[in-house]
């Protein structure tokens, strides 16, 4: 029978997952803690989830259970194309835009970060609709020379799935159009495989939004969406300062529908196009 999760043992956690990745579950998340954990319990033979907590505080090597608790804890809904705005204004408006400056030799790079990207289907849409576009100015072929896409994530897990890059008949159908689908995966049995030269575009590393980027290069546009959510008042701020740091000047940010910055950060302006709300890093 599983163990009861206390009040206490509720706190615990709750703080230490907090600590270890800034996801924030209040009291009504307890059931989280209970329905996921379990398989952890089991595979590191804790009768408790006292005992759970205090493996995961000495864990060798150093905080991998912690690792997999994270991992347990978080929520990895994701589809192709989600709520399409974001993929109509990079095709629409940011693409051209940068397309531009390369012709006239003001820009040799795109840089694009998909920072909480899940099993894929983000940072994979953007490579399409990067695609998309330059196949019609006949440069689909090369794109990748100058187009690149880091997607990062706190999920082992998701990495490991996004960075296969083979999706089942029930995901590979949320969101993806047909002429995608046949453009840019194959089929092998039951599922679908996407395509090199979607995937060449886009490098996978794992990285923890509570902590500050370490990434080298500045982006030009940040897909930070569906995650800010469950992150505490204090480090969506902090977050968002961090992530304009890591920005280009003028650079574009994209949340989820749901989120804003408003009330967390004055260092962007908000763009709108065709009724849709984004976020352009403001000049100095
Ligand atoms: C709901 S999914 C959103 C995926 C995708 N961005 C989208 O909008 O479809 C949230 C993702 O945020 C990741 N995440 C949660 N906390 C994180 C953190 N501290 N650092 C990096 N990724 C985190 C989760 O692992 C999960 O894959």
């Amino acid at each position: 029978m599983r163990p009861q999760l206390t009040d206490l043992e509720f706190k615990l956690l709750r703080d230490l997952i907090y600590e270890e990745s800034g996801i924030f579950l209040n009291e009504t998340k307890a059931y989280l803690i209970e329905n996921r954990f379990a398989a952890l319990m089991e595979q590191s033979c804790c009768s408790s989830y006292t005992e759970l907590y205090h493996k995961a505080r000495t864990s060798k090597p150093s905080g991998h259970l912690c690792t997999l608790m994270v991992d347990a804890i978080t929520t990895n809904e994701t589809f192709w194309f989600r709520d399409q705005y974001p993929y109509k204004v990079l095709g629409e408006k940011i693409l051209p835009q940068y397309e531009h400056e390369i012709a006239q030799g003001r820009r040799r790079r795109i840089d694009i970060w998909s920072a909480a990207c899940s099993t894929g289907q983000e940072p994979y849409s953007t490579a399409i609709t990067v695609l998309d576009f330059y196949s019609t100015v006949q440069k689909d072929a090369a794109c990748h020379n100058w187009v690149h896409i880091l997607a990062t994530d706190i999920s082992p897990t998701s990495l490991a799935r996004a960075d296969e890059g083979i999706y089942d008949s029930v995901s590979i159908k949320r969101g993806l159009g047909q002429k995608h689908l046949e453009r840019y995966f194959q089929q092998e049995s039951n599922c679908w495989k996407i395509d090199d030269r979607v995937k060449k575009m886009v490098s996978f590393r794992p990285n923890n939004l509570k902590l500050p980027v370490v990434v080298p290069q500045r982006f030009d546009v940040v897909f930070l969406r569906n995650v800010m959510i469950y992150f505490s008042e204090s480090l969506k701020c902090e977050l968002l300062a961090r992530i304009e740091r890591s920005m280009a000047p003028n650079g574009y940010l994209f949340l989820g529908t749901g989120e804003t910055i408003s009330g967390y950060s004055t260092l962007f302006e908000m763009v709108e196009f065709q009724k849709a709300i984004y976020y352009r890093k403001k000049g100095p």
